[in-house]
């Protein structure tokens, strides 16, 4: 049996959509753009969504709206995608690290009133795994000293905090749509969501050249705009994820009851609606069941091996993120998509036990 670690979907409504692009002519700022900016929107019951190019560019292009220059402080996780915090360098501010909670593996409400600071604007904390973060004692912090809150929603499509939505709960929220994740363009894409309508114009102009006509550019921007060909995959791949998310849902209950006492199996908070973009496990031996797995047909990865306060970009002295520093030689992300059956996720969890015994 050979398993892949991820899987994305393809139909043929889907080709049908993309074929009917390339037989408009109108390859951007059209109209698929337009309406999967509306659907997305209504999905996440937000006012506004935004398309751009990746959740990279999404980060980016919030944080530039929000004016976030050097000598700001962001406050964020190390214990995530690189891309949740290079932004926040690239434009000269400073990522202040905040450990995570262990069980959710998310931004750790208890630790992140001490590092604020005057020069602080803004936190990102990111629903890891698809695992929401605990926001209402975040949204509390960030209203008590005026933060602007960006929800890092890449990894969560469809998750809720107490049934309301991810990426409706901060001022903004960005998604990815890079192919692994719960719902893609094909290829590289982002969103941002928010119920602001100054900020969401000014993404969108950031997004395209800072312009208000075709050669006035009213504000220095970039080209980080999301094509018709993304735009409309994304609108049909939006059609199936809520039944994907179940079908996610579905696939880590079946591996929790498999793993129960064989290796540690991911926690859903009781005010949480996991939508396990990732599977993650944690236990002594890592590379060692990683290996094992891997000789038997079955895909693993690590997410993430290096915090982002270690990277070599990134590096910062005196930060002490225990938790972090202590879940990542034990972390091990299983076969996670909707396809997989019950045979492939019995024949994953045999051979973890195999390993573990
Ligand atoms: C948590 C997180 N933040 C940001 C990003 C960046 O998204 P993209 O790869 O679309 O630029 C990703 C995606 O990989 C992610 O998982």
């Amino acid at each position: 049996m050979h398993l892949n670690f991820s899987e994305m979907y393809v139909d043929s409504d889907i080709k049908k959509a993309v074929e009917q692009v390339l037989d408009s002519g109108r390859y951007i700022k059209g109209d698929n753009l337009r309406q999967f900016e509306r659907e997305f929107a209504d999905f996440c019951n937000t006012k506004f969504a935004v398309g751009v190019s990746s959740g990279t560019a999404a980060i980016l292009l919030s944080l530039m709206a929000l004016g976030i220059k050097k000598g700001d402080e962001v406050v964020v996780p190390s214990h995530t995608f690189i891309a949740t915090a290079s932004p926040v360098k690239f434009l000269g501010a400073t990522p202040v690290y905040v450990d995570i909670d262990p069980v959710t593996y998310t931004i750790d409400p208890a630790k992140l009133e001490s590092p604020i600071t005057e020069n602080t604007k803004a936190i990102i904390p990111v629903h890891l795994y698809g695992h929401p973060a605990n926001m209402d004692p975040i949204k509390e912090l960030a209203k008590k000293h005026n933060l602007t809150l960006i929800e890092d929603s890449c990894q969560a499509h469809a998750a809720e905090y107490k049934g309301q939505k991810t990426g409706s709960i901060g001022d903004l929220a960005i998604f990815s749509f890079f192919p692994s994740k719960n719902m893609t363009v094909a290829g590289d894409g982002g969103m941002v969501t928010t119920n602001n309508e100054e900020l969401a114009q000014k993404i969108s102009m950031l997004r395209d050249h800072g312009r208000t006509g075709k050669y006035i550019h009213e504000m220095l921007g970039l080209n980080l705009r999301l094509s018709e060909i993304p735009a409309a995959v994304g609108r049909q791949q939006l059609k199936h994820l809520n039944e994907w998310t179940d079908s996610r849902r579905r696939v880590a209950k079946k591996y929790n009851t498999l793993l129960d006492g064989v290796v540690e199996t991911p926690t859903e908070a009781q005010w949480a609606k996991h939508v396990y973009h990732l599977y993650v496990v944690q236990t002594d031996d890592r590379d060692g069941l990683s290996k094992h797995l891997n000789d038997h047909g079955v895909s693993t990865g690590i997410h993430y091996p290096v915090p982002v306060h270690k990277q070599p970009c990134m590096k910062v002295a005196n930060v002490n993120l225990p938790v972090t520093d202590a879940c990542v030689d034990r972390i091990l992300s299983l076969p996670m998509h909707p396809q997989l059956t019950d045979e492939q996720i019995e024949y994953v969890a045999e051979k973890v036990k195999e390993w573990i015994k």
